[in-house]
């Protein structure tokens, strides 16, 4: 019975990542080369880690970047997704797509799937950073892709050094290769190709930002440390190539960060990241004139908000490769300066990355599936599909590029839609599976407890004999049904080549509701009993309650107050209830005030990190005058009858002293805390003390006094 539960339960937990969390990555989607002309021949990837768009546009810790971005670059906010960590974050904006959660979990170090990225369809990428991001792009790709990796947990980094350490390797290593492939023809031959994407890694921010916060000088030194790095290396990589304008430059981030040095949700803080791209190809907008006062007067005309995977068809376009095969961004072609017919040449080739790997997806539900229950996406069926391929690549030969923009932004439209829908193709009857199987464990359980209960036999002979249905034997009839879905069931999932877990999940509703209805007499008894006991009315409500209840708990997720709903329930409880009869007078309306008290926090803003040690002193102080006042009015007076009572009025005391010395010690080591001095051993011990000993100590109290 235990271990039955704990399987289900563990099965429940596994079906979310089939139902939600699905890898996005479609295999074996043929890249489409672009037809239209390069805007650079190389590109310079700046990702600052955990740098929010809130340090880049509300302070002037930057301002080489800032003063780009206002005059001959565009900027603009990047929006991620969660969960907002660096691999998922460098995931999209390198290879274009949102990483699961479940590749999350696999693990950060090891690429658990191979996918394609903007890197690997370069001639050749340099990357620098920590290796745990360097690795996820390079592995299996050593050919064409180098990585130079630092290991972030050295000592040489630890958090007591200075976080600028990291980022000055990443900037002298880069240097260091101009350097020696000036004396290196192999290294300088390399370096001339067309196709090349230069990667820095900066990861010193991020760390920067966890251990002093944001918006600290410390964190502030760090941006403007790489403020200029980025500015040393612009200038390097121009020096080189003797400032033959081919080279364009992207500084991004790969999320955000919290007020309080933390990322993985969805805070805005965290979730937007800023975005700036200057140099070759870029559409230069002269008449930057208005300002921004909510940006620290940066450039509204500038500015040009994006999601995050967007940026990967942006790097493939300027340097004119193939879309990674993933990618699910668009490519927003009014940053580049480009002429109309190679703008609806990129446009067009992105259109098309998009729509195969639709197809693939499409293909790959579409060869398994039953065809009578198979539901195609109708807006673009396989015949659709072919008609619009073909079509465009007719307007392609033509010429026609105003159409051919056209009709490529309705295929992305299309693809991306179609991509959503069959990758949730089968979320819909997961889902249902899911529920009837939560419902079927319900009703397991509540078999079980009623044969317990109200002591009915199941294998009582008579039932089973009485209960007929045309004729039929109930029990018989049951067993035929369940065991002919069982049957269909298997096949539906053998048939389609499902995943072995979806026999788990198609059986597992079956077998519960066949084995919670099997001897059905125990329920027709059971509602027979419920009849006489209770009215139809109240089971009715009691049952409307709980289901009002159940959604008003669900929907508290999304919407806080709901929680106020099951506690207004509560508050009139004991009005409606038969026990609450047998309650005392004066504890009926003091149940539904605490009740209704209760039920106003919900309405409150959340506390988040900032600490109100205040407020957990005022309470503290609120307790201590109510157990005085309990001690006082209520102990006091009957001290004379027991000895019992004496004790009582001991311990009282006692705790009251405790209390005491843990607020008075709550509150000296938060102030130490904000002020930065170390906290005491001293204060420490009693606080361990305290908490530890609380039990014990009266335990032992209440042996001595006996
Ligand atoms: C910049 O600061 C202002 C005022 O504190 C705030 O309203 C605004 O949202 C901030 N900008 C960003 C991008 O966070
Ligand atoms: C990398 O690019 C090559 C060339 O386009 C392609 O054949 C290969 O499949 C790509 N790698 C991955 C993992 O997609
Ligand atoms: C870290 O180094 C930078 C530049 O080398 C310096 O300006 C800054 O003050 C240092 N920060 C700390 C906390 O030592
Ligand atoms: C676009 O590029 C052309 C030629 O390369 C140049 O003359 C023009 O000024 C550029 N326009 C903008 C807006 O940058
Ligand atoms: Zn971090």
């Amino acid at each position: 019975m235990f271990f039955v539960g704990l399987f289900i339960h563990l099965i429940f937990l596994f079906s979310i990542f089939d139902i939600y969390f699905k890898s996005p990555i479609v295999k074996d989607v043929v890249p489409y080369q672009p037809k239209h002309e390069a805007v650079a021949d190389r590109l310079v990837l700046f990702i600052v880690d955990g740098l929010r768009a809130e340090s880049f546009v509300n302070y002037t810790t930057m301002p080489y970047m800032r003063s780009v971005a206002n005059s001959i670059g565009r900027w603009g906010i990047s929006n991620t997704q969660v969960p907002t960590e660096s691999r998922p974050g460098h995931v999209a904006v390198i290879a274009g797509f949102y990483e699961d959660p479940s590749a999350v979990a696999k693990g950060w170090k090891e690429n658990p799937v191979d996918f394609d990225s903007v890197f690997n369809q370069t001639k050749h990428t340099w990357c620098w950073g920590a290796y745990d991001i360097v690795n996820i792009f390079t592995k299996g790709h050593d050919d064409h892709i180098t990585g130079n990796v630092f290991d972030p947990y050295d000592s040489s980094f630890s958090t007591s050094q200075n976080t600028t350490l990291l980022d000055a390797w990443v900037f002298h290593s880069v240097s260091d290769l101009f350097l020696s492939a000036k004396k290196n023809e192999e290294e300088a031959d390399k370096l001339s190709k067309k196709k090349i994407i230069f990667f820095l890694h900066l990861l010193g921010t991020d760390t920067s930002g966890h251990t002093h916060k944001p918006k600290t000088p410390n964190f502030l030194t760090q941006l403007r440390y790489v403020d200029e790095g980025i500015k040393e290396v612009e200038k390097v990589i121009r020096e080189y190539y003797g400032d033959d304008g081919k080279t364009t430059f992207l500084m991004t981030s790969d999320h955000g960060m919290t007020d309080w040095g933390s990322h993985g949700s969805g805070d805005d803080h965290e979730t937007q990241t800023p975005y700036v791209v200057w140099g070759a190809g870029i559409n230069t907008i002269y008449n930057g004139g208005t300002s921004d006062p909510a940006t620290l007067s940066m450039s509204l005309d500038h500015r040009l908000d994006l999601n995050q995977a967007d940026l990967a068809p942006l790097m493939s376009t300027i340097l004119s490769i193939p879309v990674p095969v993933n990618s699910i961004g668009e490519v927003r072609i009014e940053l580049l300066n480009m002429t109309l017919s190679n703008k609806a040449l990129a446009v067009y080739s992105n259109s098309r990355q998009l729509a195969a790997q639709y197809n693939k997806k499409r293909l790959d539900i579409e060869t398994d599936a039953i065809s009578y229950i198979y539901q195609p996406y109708n807006p673009l069926t396989r015949d659709k599909y072919d008609e619009i391929i073909s079509f465009t690549e007719k307007l392609v030969l033509e010429e026609n590029f105003e159409q051919l923009i056209l009709f490529s932004e309705e295929i992305i439209r299309l693809s991306l839609a179609g991509l959503r829908y069959y990758h949730n193709y089968y979320q819909g009857p997961l889902l249902i599976l899911v529920t009837l199987s939560f419902m079927g464990w319900i009703a397991y359980l509540l078999k079980i407890v009623l044969t317990q209960k109200i002591n009915v036999d199941p294998g009582s002979p008579n039932f089973k004999r009485t209960l007929r249905f045309y004729g039929v034997p109930v029990t018989e009839l049951l067993n035929i049904i369940f065991s002919i879905l069982c049957f269909t069931s298997f096949c539906i999932v053998c048939v389609q080549n499902l995943p072995m877990q979806y026999y788990v999940y198609f059986l597992m509703p079956i077998l519960l509701w066949w084995y919670a209805l099997s001897p059905l007499h125990v329920w027709i008894k059971a509602i027979r009993k419920l009849k006489e006991n209770k009215s139809t009315y109240t089971l009715f409500v009691e049952i409307i309650s709980y289901i009002v209840g159940s959604f008003a708990m669900g929907l508290s997720f999304t919407y806080r107050w709901m929680l106020s709903i099951p506690l207004l329930g509560m508050a009139v409880w004991p009005f409606m209830s038969s026990s609450g009869k047998h309650l005392n007078k004066k504890l009926l309306p003091a149940w539904s005030c605490g009740c209704l008290a209760l039920s106003i926090f919900s309405f409150m803003p959340v506390v988040g990190k900032n600490v109100y040690i205040e407020l957990v002193v005022i309470a503290g102080l609120f307790w201590l005058a109510m157990i005085a006042i309990y001690t006082k009015s209520v102990l006091l007076n009957k001290r004379k009858d027991k000895d019992e009572y004496r004790r009582e009025i001991i311990l009282n005391i006692i705790q009251m002293v405790l209390l005491i010395i843990s607020l008075q010690n709550i509150y000296v080591q938060s102030k130490r805390f904000d002020n930065g001095t170390p906290v005491s051993t001293w204060y420490q011990i009693i606080a361990w003390f305290i908490a530890g000993k609380h039990n014990n100590f009266f335990f032992l109290l209440k042996y001595i006094l006996q």
